[in-house]
């Protein structure tokens, strides 16, 4: 093992990357096996921090052209914890961060130390891939707190060659630091390459151990583009009215300098994508020349969204708006329909069930989520929902320091759970904070979620308020979406999938459409409510409230018998 530094992260990733991934394909085209009778391989290509919602998916010509339009792009794919290690650790095993309890950047509560005590080093995807065959590479960052002192103690495990990126240099971009470990290769193949860009730059050491993330540095070739091209001014985009709940409301509206500097920011953002583009282009250029890629899956997608100014809110991710928990998921591969959109609601824990799906493994009892239906010949079970969780600090990303004195500060207590839910007829969001505040949008009519319709005063009953969701009110509304969030928070495997049985085991109530027939008024007004006892930094389940919902065991009934 030896650790070498790339003189910068694009020229890492071109050249880093791509040999690794050359040497990968080079070893597999000497073993010269018919490719009719192997598996499928499968290339992923992660980004880091790539929002869907800001539009940067329209600055990548080559990804458009290779993957996107050759594929599916799922416009409805979100991450359930918009954070780097948490959601790449839920991507990683299938499983939601409550599951995992991987639920922060650093230990105790995340980090490569943590994943590695919780076990998974042993029990991840690359694993269960080698076993059924696979050989398994990756270039790029795995998660944080992998670093130049812990990455031998133990090696991550499940890959045939590996190139990792390590802290505290891993978002340097002008001081990236690799960690190399590659083995001959042959056959099928899963590699993954994970770039950091558009992350933040990050310096490690300035203001003595405090980093500082600046505006991400793309190649000096790129460094012009985009002069006139500034955040899409959405109508949530620096309000006039805060928005929001907790500290979110309590941002101050930007002024000019805070706005320029955000622009400048997102140029950045999409100007360093501009070296992903090209290895995408080089990767399937390679790929074809090889005359692999017909039997090559490639998905592309990022670790969770990211928001600069919508809600007032400096940029980074967090928040479990759509900004920030919608990312990109373009798929192509055998069988899938060229040029075509999916409305499937997806989320990243069922990234590692695809995958399964793809190379033809049947799925683990521990995934909390269920294979993406990439092609028409797929008819496993599908959800409406997205539990998007979050434990500990808002981070603040940006050097602002250049601003004003002092730069930003985090903000604490960020913990709150949260259901996105698109059915046939409602798109909501209803979130529970660590304070017990909470939020509720109607994405149909409000789709910037800048007004809040949780009332102020919560009735058991019906209510006065106008607003109606599906033609009940807002209460009733509620009652279900608390009841199905109180649900998501603790599931495991199948309960994450179809939550509604476990409420109504016996009733035939898939949905939540289903769940507000007025027959089960009571039984979801006597549910208890979904609430916190403190604010914690972590997993911490005592202070999570009730754990545990009222089931419905005898069907429309359930008032008699009680
Ligand atoms: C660059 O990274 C190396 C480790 O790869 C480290 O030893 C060195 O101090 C770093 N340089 C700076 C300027 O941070
Ligand atoms: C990849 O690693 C697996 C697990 O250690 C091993 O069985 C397989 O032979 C390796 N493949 C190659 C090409 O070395
Ligand atoms: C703009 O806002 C920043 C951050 O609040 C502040 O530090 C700075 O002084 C303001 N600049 C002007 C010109 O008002
Ligand atoms: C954060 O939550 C803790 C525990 O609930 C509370 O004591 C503290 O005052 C809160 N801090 C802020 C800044 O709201
Ligand atoms: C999650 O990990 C933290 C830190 O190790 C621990 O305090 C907490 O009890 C764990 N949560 C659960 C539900 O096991």
């Amino acid at each position: 093992m030896k650790l070498f530094t790339a003189a910068s992260l694009l020229v890492a990733v071109e050249g880093a990357a791509i040999s690794s991934f050359q040497n990968a394909l080079q070893s597999v085209l000497s073993v010269g096996q018919s490719r009719s009778n192997t598996p499928p391989n499968i290339l992923l290509v992660i980004t880091d921090d790539q929002d869907l919602e800001l539009d940067s998916v329209a600055y990548t010509p080559h990804i458009t052209r290779r993957i996107r339009d050759k594929g599916t792009f799922f416009r409805n794919h979100f991450v359930t914890t918009a954070l780097c290690c948490p959601s790449r650790v839920s991507l990683w095993t299938g499983r939601q961060a409550h599951n995992t309890n991987v639920t922060d950047v650093h230990p105790p509560y995340g980090g490569y130390p943590k994943f590695v005590d919780r076990g998974f080093n042993e029990n991840f995807l690359p694993v269960w891939l080698q076993e059924a065959g696979y050989n398994t590479y990756y270039t790029g960052k795995l998660f944080n707190a992998h670093t130049v002192e812990n990455y031998h103690s133990p090696h991550v495990n499940g890959f045939n060659g590996s190139d990792f990126l390590l802290d505290p240099y891993t978002y340097s971009y002008l001081n990236s630091t690799y960690q190399r470990n590659q083995d001959p290769p042959r056959t099928t193949f899963f590699v993954t390459v994970a770039p950091v860009a558009p992350h933040s730059n990050v310096e490690p050491d300035v203001l003595g151990n405090v980093p500082i993330m600046t505006a991400p540095i793309p190649l000096a070739r790129h460094r012009h583009l985009f002069e006139d091209v500034t955040v899409p001014r959405t109508e949530n985009f620096n309000p006039d009215e805060p928005s929001g709940v907790s500290w979110i409301r309590n941002l101050p509206q930007q002024n000019q300098t805070v706005v320029d500097y955000n622009d400048h920011f997102y140029r950045s953002r999409l100007r360093a994508l501009q070296g992903v583009d090209e290895l995408v282009d080089s990767l399937v250029s390679r790929l074809e020349e090889s005359d692999m890629l017909d039997n090559t899956y490639i998905i592309y997608t990022s670790d969770n969204g990211f928001h600069i100014g919508q809600h007032r809110l400096p940029p980074g991710k967090t928040c479990g708006y759509e900004e920030d928990i919608r990312v990109p998921l373009f798929i192509r591969g055998p069988g899938i329909p060229e040029g075509s959109v999916q409305d499937a609601v997806t989320t990243h824990i069922d990234l590692a069930p695809t995958i399964f799906d793809i190379a033809g493994i049947a799925p683990r009892s521990d995934f909390d989520g269920t294979a993406i239906p990439v092609t028409s010949s797929f008819s496993g079970p599908r959800h409406e929902h997205v539990t998007v969780e979050y434990w500990g600090r808002g981070v603040v990303e940006g050097d602002f320091s250049a601003i004003g004195p002092g730069g930003l500060p985090l903000f604490p207590n960020n913990t709150y759970k949260s259901v996105r839910l698109l059915g046939e007829g409602y798109n909501l969001y209803y979130s529970v904070w660590c304070n017990n505040e909470h939020e509720l949008y109607d994405l149909s009519t409000d789709p910037y979620q800048l007004h809040n319709l949780y009332p102020t005063h919560m009735h058991r009953g019906d209510d006065e308020s106008e607003t109606q969701i599906l033609g009940r009110s807002l209460s009733r509304a509620i009652s279900r979406l608390d009841a199905l969030l109180l649900v998501l928070k603790s599931c495991q495997g199948v309960t994450c999938i179809r939550p509604w049985s476990v409420l109504q085991p016996q009733d035939s109530v898939r949905s939540f459409r289903d769940a507000l027939d007025e027959d089960f008024d009571s039984f979801y007004g006597e549910q208890p409510r979904v609430s916190f006892d403190w604010c914690d930094a972590g997993y911490v389940l005592e202070a999570e409230g009730p754990q545990v919902p009222l089931t419905s065991r005898y069907g429309l009934s359930w008032d008699v018998w009680v």
